[in-house]
């Protein structure tokens, strides 16, 4: 009767160090395989072997970015794929540069929180609470050497209120963070949203819908 015991709390203690969970996902979907002739590996990328592996993969130089676009702001993106040795680090970065009135527009990284230091310039920032928060909106405006953190998932803005060009450096946390410009994501979906889905949704006439989908949405991210 004792073994019998014995082998139950063995059974639980294995059965408890066995247990498993899903990976975070490192990408918008991952529609499953069996063959894996036709499979891409996506969920993080394979890796190099160790004894080719250079300090330059670990290395990448950053220019100022062009803010010569309709927002006049533009986002240089250093994720696992412009910097191959991010992968399975949880962790990346990307420059903000912004002109006079720049502005980065409401997006959300659906991956990760995002943590922003300003190194020149003055930006008013912003991040809005999901429906069961009641949409909160929480702002500030940031000076040269000012913090702020954007938490996951949730849509946030920078617009640059100061008189000259401004400058934020943001750390993400996930290598793959991505980002969904809202206006874009609404108004530039391809093939389109319906206009149907959207008069209802915004609740105005189909004449503001079609001009909205007629604009040109930048991506300012690159
Ligand atoms: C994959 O294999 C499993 C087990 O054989 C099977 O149940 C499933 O239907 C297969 N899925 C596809 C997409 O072929
Ligand atoms: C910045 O972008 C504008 C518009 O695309 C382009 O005309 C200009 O040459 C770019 N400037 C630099 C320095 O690349």
């Amino acid at each position: 009767m004792k073994a019998v015991y014995f082998l139950v709390a063995i059974l639980a203690l294995t059965s408890s160090i066995a247990s498993a969970y899903d990976p975070s996902p490192l990408q918008d979907f991952c529609v499953a395989l069996n063959d894996t002739k036709n499979a891409v590996f996506v969920n993080g990328k394979l890796c190099k072997d160790p004894k080719v592996v250079k300090a330059e993969d670990f290395f990448r130089h950053v220019e100022p970015g062009n803010t010569s676009n309709p927002l006049g702001a533009q986002v240089t993106q250093v994720f696992v794929d412009q910097l191959p040795g991010l992968n399975t680090l949880g962790i990346s970065l990307a420059r903000i540069d912004f002109a006079p009135k720049g502005l980065n527009p409401p997006h959300t990284h659906p991956r990760g929180t995002e943590i922003l230091i300003v190194v020149e310039g003055t930006l008013y920032v912003g991040f809005g609470t999901s429906n069961q928060d009641g949409n909160r909106l929480f702002t500030k405006v940031l000076n040269k050497g000012d913090v702020f953190v954007f938490p996951i998932g949730l849509i946030h803005f920078q617009l640059n209120v100061g008189y000259g060009n401004a400058v934020a450096i943001a750390a993400l946390s996930s290598q793959n963070p991505g980002t969904i410009t809202i206006a874009n994501a609404l108004f530039k979906a391809n093939p389109s949203i319906s206009s149907e889905v959207l008069t209802k949704a915004f609740q105005v006439d189909k004449t503001i819908i079609d001009y909205l989908q007629k604009q040109f949405w930048s991506d300012n991210n690159n």
